[in-house]
């Protein structure tokens, strides 16, 4: 089996994008073949069968030329992202044919793993191995280390989650929730509000698309003395007219990239406003999956997850993330095109949204 070559096939840009991307700038390719053994010269090389691959909002910055996040993508070559993987074979003391991990991998049947930031031996096989993706994967890290850590939260405490529907503000809202924390969230349609409200616990959530003045809407939800921040721009400029002075924030994104004219609150208020980036923390994994396994052991957080099946599904899959096209379906259970699936115990289902950053990941 080692010595048969077989066919690894890819998904590559064809070109850097400039614009909004396109499912055409992204190409399934499989003329190329490999052996399963970590080539020669490949010192603590890792060799895995990617079996599930994750859509993640940070992948269309990494499509452009100009990406100031991370580095860009390479035209010709796989895109990378986070994903679980089998280990077929390693050079690693730290891994061996036959462990599952999830980290860092590419967007093809098979990758060579040679810089492992992160790559993370999955103990707990007890939940659905597509609950690294996500829940107990980055998302999960995210959250975990931006709110808890950051936030730094007390009972009774009350907080502030913008993007609160996404992989990330799902769970700030939830720990917060488990932490004895009031909890409002802002949602842009109302299939989402109804989510949050009904389904992940928040107390309160407005719509933000529909509120003519933000400053108002928060308002009616008392002062905050944490904001897990996600949306920036106007958003920001009436959470800090509405924060208490000590107030907390924790950064850790700023989608709409609007400018921000209330900042000086952040001194006058004496609010402590902290940035984060969470591959700055992953040496602190052991200590989230401790935490965030017992909850789920105990069937208290819940999460949404939307599945595409296949590689040759990606393309479409990640556009759908970014224009919505794909999303409507509301369904219980799994969401799977035609094949039975483990269904994942706290799955609930994929919410109708009209605004399109829905989350994805697809299995190979
Ligand atoms: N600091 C870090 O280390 C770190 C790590 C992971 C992710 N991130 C970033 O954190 C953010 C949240 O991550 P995620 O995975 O939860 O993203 P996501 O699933 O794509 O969700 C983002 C949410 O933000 C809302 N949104 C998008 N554009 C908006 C706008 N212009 N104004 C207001 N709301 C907007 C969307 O909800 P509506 O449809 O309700 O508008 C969406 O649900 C992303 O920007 C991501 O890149 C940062």
């Amino acid at each position: 089996m080692a010595n048969q070559e077989i066919v690894n096939r890819k998904i590559v840009l064809r070109d850097y994008v400039v614009g909004f991307p396109k499912e055409s700038d992204l190409v399934l390719i499989s003329n190329e073949k490999i052996k399963l053994v970590v080539p020669e010269g490949s010192e603590n090389g890792v060799l895995v069968k990617n079996l599930y691959l994750s859509c993640d909002s940070f992948m269309r910055d990494r499509m452009s030329k100009d990406c100031s996040y991370i580095s860009p993508f390479t035209p010709g070559e796989p895109l990378t992202g986070y994903g679980v993987a089998k280990v077929v074979d390693s050079r690693d003391p730290e891994f061996k044919a036959g462990d599952l991990v999830w980290g860092m991998t590419g967007w093809e049947d098979y990758s060579l793993i040679t810089r492992k930031d992160p790559l993370i031996k999955i103990e707990h096989t007890d939940v659905p191995l597509s609950y690294y993706t996500r829940i107990l994967g980055m998302p999960g890290m995210t959250a975990y280390i931006g709110f808890m850590e950051i936030g730094s939260p007390k009972k009774g405490e009350y907080v502030f989650v913008s993007g609160a529907t996404g992989a990330v503000g799902q769970l700030v809202g939830q720990f917060a929730k488990l932490m004895g924390c009031y909890v409002v969230g802002s949602a842009g349609s109302k299939e989402k509000v109804d989510l949050l409200k009904n389904e992940f616990g928040f107390d309160e959530v407005f719509n933000y698309k529909e509120e003519q003045n933000l400053e108002a809407a928060l308002k009616r939800h008392h002062f905050l003395v944490i904001y897990f921040e996600n949306v920036g721009g106007k958003m920001l400029d009436a959470v800090l007219l509405n924060m208490r002075n000590h107030g907390r924030i924790a950064a850790c994104s700023m989608i709409s990239q609007e400018h921000v004219q209330n900042l000086i609150l952040v001194v006058t208020k004496s609010i402590r406003m902290e940035g984060f980036v969470v591959f700055n923390y992953y040496q602190r994994y052991q200590e989230f999956l401790e935490f965030t396994m017992k909850y789920i052991k105990e069937g208290k957080i819940k999460f949404v997850e939307d599945k595409a099946e296949g590689l040759e599904s990606g393309p479409a899959a990640l556009l759908g993330l970014f224009t919505g096209r794909n999303i409507g379906k509301q369904i219980y259970g799994t969401y799977e095109f035609g094949k039975p699936f483990v269904v994942p115990l706290l799955t609930l289902f994929s919410p109708s949204v009209s605004s399109g950053r829905m989350r994805y990941y697809f299995l190979l």
